[in-house]
């Protein structure tokens, strides 16, 4: 198979480690990828914006576009495809709205009955206001409707703080369009968990949970990140929460989305909440997490290629549940200094060459360039390193060992990846 895979980051290196490992490959590129995937591929010099020339090369070359991000998801990439009779895995844009309007994706799980938090949606100043004003219990949340890069989020402790965001968002436009409309939401209390399904819109497989770690610095402060590391299994997500994430969330989702016929393909990602009265969305993605892809992908044991073939074809049916490696993974991100703010680029990255990498042991390139024969810095979130142990605690120790050989100017890491996961499984023993 013929694969074109789209994106740049850490994600989609991540897959395309994978699915350089399926004996069904025969070739693979990535549009525009990073100097990670050109050892797995061949890099296009095509932006994942380019909608007209991913689907020309695709329209000559490719027997399956598997899409990294959400952007040109949302923007239709896969509409355009299907024009052309390339198969992909990944929803059409009015599927991809799940994620790209969260008004939307609030209506949705309204209707369909999937446990969420209460809000309201805004798009002018002052009924917002009075709302904050007029018996609004905080904390609250404040969101931007739209994408805006996982940065569009503002939990108020008053009325203040509140009333600043909103007009942020609605009058000042701090997000352009993205946040021009609104949602005010109810504070859910607990710990967070990922979960993702694979799906053709009928049937559904669902994948092992992960943890992300949203916040910058350690102990959930700081601001919010795209995600500073990831572990997976979840250990917070009981077999219990799990059959509840199954049927009252995925799976009420999936149906809700073909009732309205937006039959969705692709990988849905659940952020939840596991609140003392079970399990409910945050948001939903219509795509994987980054880097919770890059801490989940090491544990799957079954070639990733058939599967997300069938989710295209709409043949999931016919495919088995994956196997995974039972054995936990942790995934640190190594970012930039100043990031999720403004970072410098170019520095040299060095290190790397040291490392013994192996099936228990990956480093991911999220946001790298070369710069002659140096690898430098060129984004937010550089590198990520995933190790898998016998423990959480084994996979920490490994992933912080090659993660302190890696070295460049401002390197940016929370030591903490895994380490609340740790203290959840002793409390549990
Ligand atoms: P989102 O982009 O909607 O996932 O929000 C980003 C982060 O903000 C989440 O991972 C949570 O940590 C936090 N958050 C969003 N909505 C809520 C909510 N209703 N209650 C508590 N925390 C929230
Ligand atoms: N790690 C969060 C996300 O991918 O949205």
């Amino acid at each position: 198979m013929r694969v074109l895979l789209v994106g740049s980051g850490g994600r989609e290196h991540a897959l395309a480690w994978k699915l350089a490992q399926s004996p069904l490959l025969e070739k693979l590129w990535i549009a525009p990828g990073n100097p990670g995937t050109a050892d797995l591929g061949e890099n296009l010099e095509i932006a994942v914006s380019d909608l007209d020339s991913l689907v020309s090369f695709a329209r000559d070359h490719a027997d399956l576009v598997v899409v990294g991000p959400e952007a040109p998801l949302v923007a239709g990439l896969v509409d355009r495809l299907a024009e052309v009779g390339v198969k992909a895995f990944g929803p059409r844009a009015q599927a991809a709205e799940i994620e790209g309007s969260k008004a939307f994706c609030k209506e949705l799980l309204m209707r369909y009955r999937v446990p969420t938090a209460a809000y309201r949606v805004f798009s002018e100043l002052n009924p917002a206001v009075s709302y904050l004003e007029g018996g609004a219990r905080y904390p609250l949340v404040v969101k931007a409707s739209g994408l805006a890069a996982g940065k569009g989020v503002v939990i108020c402790k008053d009325n203040q703080q509140a009333r600043q965001a909103v007009k942020a968002m609605i009058e000042d436009g701090v997000h352009g369009e993205a946040g021009r409309t609104v949602l005010i939401e109810e504070f859910l209390q607990g710990p967070e968990a990922s979960a993702f399904c694979l799906t053709d819109g009928r049937t559904f497989l669902t994948m092992e949970t992960a943890q992300d770690h949203k916040t910058l610095y350690e102990g959930h402060r700081g601001p919010n990140t795209g995600g500073m590391g990831a572990i997976s299994p979840n250990p917070l997500v009981s077999q219990r929460s799990l059959e509840a994430i199954e049927k009252q969330v995925l799976l009420q989702t999936v149906h809700g989305l073909n009732h309205e016929g937006r039959r969705f393909h692709g990988v849905l990602y659940a952020g939840l909440k596991l609140t003392p009265a079970g399990p409910k969305v945050l948001e939903y993605n219509a795509r994987f997490g980054d880097p919770e892809c890059q801490a989940l992908l090491p544990r799957l044991k079954s070639d990733l290629l058939p599967i997300l073939m069938a989710c295209a074809e709409g043949k999931l049916d016919q495919m088995e549940a994956p196997e995974w490696d039972l054995r936990p993974s942790v995934c640190v991100v190594l970012a930039s200094n100043g990031y999720p703010g403004k970072y410098e680029t170019g520095l040299a990255i060095e290190g790397l060459d040291e490392i013994k990498t192996g099936p228990d042991l990956q480093v991911f390139h999220a946001g790298t360039a070369m710069a002659g024969e140096q690898l430098v810095t060129w984004g937010g979130r550089v590198l990520a390193v995933t190790a898998l142990g016998e423990s959480l605690g084994e996979a920490r120790r490994l992933a912080y060992e090659a993660v302190d050989q890696i070295h460049f100017e401002g390197k940016t890491i929370r030591r903490d990846i895994g380490a609340a996961g740790v203290e959840a499984m002793e409390a549990m023993r």
